[in-house]
């Protein structure tokens, strides 16, 4: 089997609960955490629309819940159903750049997929040079 299909599944099947109404862009995210286990999250939009959720919240908060304390890489899927084909890479957003920060590496792999697979794999650094985190507090 492929080393990301499981990721992938993950969030393909995740996915598929998103309650986005509103945009109707679906996203799934799927982390693998340092102990191995994996934890998906789906985006959960509102009618009052900033208080939307990402994805990638979803499955940081579930990776937390479960006393997970490292992300080892993530994988984020999302596009909208009325343009299946539509190029583009739906990369975590600065919010979420962030978040993933708190509990990843600067070589912590984000795999930004579309329906039919990886498109691009990035490193955590590369999404948010110079970042603060963890480590400033100290
Ligand atoms: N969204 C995510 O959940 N993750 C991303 O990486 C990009 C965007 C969601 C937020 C909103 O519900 C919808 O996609 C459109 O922006």
């Amino acid at each position: 089997m492929d080393a990301l299909a499981d990721l992938f599944e993950a969030a393909r099947a995740v996915r598929e609960k998103a309650h986005a109404p509103y945009s109707r862009f679906k996203v799934g995210a799927a982390i693998r955490g340092r102990s191995g286990r994996i934890y998906a999250g789906c985006n959960v939009e509102n009618a009052a629309y900033p208080v939307g959720a990402c994805a990638e919240g979803g499955a940081i908060s579930a990776m937390v819940a479960d006393g997970e304390t490292g992300i080892a890489e993530i994988l984020v899927l999302g596009w909208t159903d009325a343009h299946p084909d539509a190029p583009g890479l739906t990369t975590p957003c600065g919010g979420c750049r962030q978040r993933i920060r708190e509990f990843a590496k600067p070589s912590t792999l984000i795999h930004v997929a579309g329906p039919e697979g990886i498109r691009r794999s990035f490193t955590l650094d590369q999404l948010l040079p110079e970042s603060f985190g963890p480590e400033n507090l100290a």
